[in-house]
């Protein structure tokens, strides 16, 4: 290990700048963030710069670094190197190799810490990365080697990271003391955090809900024999129309944290290999004429899994909120005092939209669109609503449509639609096979038979379905002839 990291703590302390430039304005933003008070040295300074200076936060000084600026400083930053020529052509007091050397040298023997930008050879101390999640920092070096790998590594630690971990951290941090005189052997202390930072209590915050989470920490420290929580909870989360890329960041987290994961038979491959490896995964899917899980069931299942102290994870296609009983999950579920957190995901409409260049709405075309079943058999009995079938300049997104596309169509004709209005139906949106099929109205149910398609599929009624093809497309995909 060429650099041992350590966090410097830089509130109210001075600190060396020397150079004005976009460079030297990061390095400043950042001692800024720590609370430090800068003295920059420099002719020329970039105006977010000058900017805290009329702050009052830092002091710029036009002049040339002399031995006397390192009294009393905490930290020195040679930043006055360019890195491009406008830079370099501003700054009249640009310092050589030779001065950048003695700076350094002169720091060093003062034993004060000192970074030269773009010369790790000069430097006692080098910037990392920082994913900054207060009080949270994680700090990603590679000893000056590679810069651009750094910011690959934090954009991809930035992206596993719960955007709330802060939030978590100084949670804990209130109640540190607290759980310390409550549960007094470390060992139990130590299971008794781990508990809450994964089990319900942990999730709350990491949705927002601290006053939930604050309610819930309170009842069990002020518990006779507080002892470790119950780890069990069940997250509704949405996975997409298909393409695994299209999962939410926290859909991904929680399906590599599950201890159980309960999903339906439109769930892809794709997006079951991002399953943690040990969870168990308990296949509940609904097919047509195959009802292997009853809705009671599944609900049964959710909630003795959740009482049984397990992590579940209810993975639904598209959005669990839409066509998709994750309202029935969760009133079952929270009538039964499990912690429910509900996660969304894209639903089937737009990812069918997005992956056939079919924008739902359109100035010129459809100032509305609705979301439909033609099939009472999910959710909405009726929804055939027949003022919303006929009404032009208006799109109608059909889940469940496939079997009943000729209904379907009949009676938005009836409505008062155009038989020659525009349709689109999108089979198996963003999987790797998806298909798309356009046609006309009065042609939609022959379209349908005559494609076979293994569905799921999705049917787009409107004069937009007729804008494909002048959008750029998403996703890669077979064109079938209408
Ligand atoms: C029970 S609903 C579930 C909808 C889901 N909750 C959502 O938000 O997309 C199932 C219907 O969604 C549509 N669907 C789901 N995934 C699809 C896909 N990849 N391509 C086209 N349609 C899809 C089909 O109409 C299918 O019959």
């Amino acid at each position: 290990m060429r650099y041992l990291p350590l966090f410097a703590d830089l509130a109210g302390r001075r600190c060396l700048v020397i150079g004005g430039t976009e460079t030297a304005a990061r390095k400043i933003r950042l001692l800024l963030k720590a609370g430090a008070i800068p003295l920059v040295l420099a002719d020329t300074v970039t105006e977010e710069i000058a900017a805290a200076a009329d702050r009052q936060e830092l002091l710029i000084e036009n002049r040339r670094f002399t031995p006397m600026d390192l009294t009393d400083v905490s930290l020195v930053v040679v930043a006055n190197a360019s890195e491009s020529e406008s830079e370099a052509q501003i700054s009249e007091t640009a310092i050589d190799e030779a001065e950048a050397k003695a700076i350094s040298i002169a720091a060093r023997r003062a034993g004060i810490p000192v970074n030269v930008v773009d010369r790790p050879d000069l430097c006692s101390v080098i910037f990392p990365g920082i994913i900054d999640r207060d009080p949270i920092l994680v700090a990603v070096a590679s000893a000056g080697n590679s810069p651009v790998l750094v910011r690959r590594l934090r954009e991809k630690i930035e992206a596993a990271l719960p955007s709330r971990i802060g939030r978590l951290a100084s949670f804990a941090g209130r109640f540190r003391s607290a759980v310390a005189r409550a549960v007094t052997a470390p060992s139990a202390r130590r299971a008794f955090w781990e508990r809450v930072l994964d089990g319900p209590i942990g999730s709350r915050v990491l949705r927002g809900d601290e006053p939930a989470a604050t309610e819930a920490m309170l009842r069990l420290i002020n518990a006779p024999h507080p002892s470790a929580p119950p780890l069990g909870n069940v997250a509704l989360v949405g996975a997409g129309p298909g393409d695994p890329d299209l999962l939410t960041l926290r859909a991904l987290r929680l399906l590599q944290e599950a201890d159980v994961v309960v999903h339906d038979a439109l769930i892809g491959d794709g997006v079951l290999d991002l399953v943690r490896r040990d969870a168990a995964r308990i296949d509940v899917g609904k097919r047509k004429g195959d009802h292997r899980s009853s809705q009671a069931e599944i609900n049964q299942l959710l909630a003795d899994q959740a009482k049984a102290g397990q992590r579940v994870v209810r993975l639904k296609g598209g959005d669990p909120f839409l066509f998709g009983r994750g309202g029935e999950e969760m009133d079952f579920l929270r009538a039964h005092g499990i912690d429910v957190e509900v996660v969304p995901g894209i639903t089937a409409a737009l990812g069918a939209a997005a992956a056939s260049g079919i924008p739902l709405t359109h100035r010129h075309h459809a100032s509305a669109v609705t979301f439909i079943t033609g099939h009472g058999g999910s959710e909405g009995a009726d929804s055939l609503d027949d003022t919303l079938l006929g009404n032009a300049n208006h799109t109608v997104a059909v889940y469940m449509g496939l079997s009943v596309a000729g209904q379907v169509a009949a009676r938005a004709i009836a409505a008062g639609r155009a038989g020659s209005t525009p349709v689109a139906v999108i089979d198996r949106a963003t999987h790797t096979d998806q298909q798309v099929l356009h046609g006309t109205l009065s042609d939609l149910g022959a379209l349908v038979e005559r494609a076979a398609l293994t569905g799921p599929a999705l049917l787009i009624i409107g004069e937009v379905a007729a804008v494909a093809g002048l959008m750029p497309v998403a996703a890669p995909l077979r064109r079938a002839a209408g």
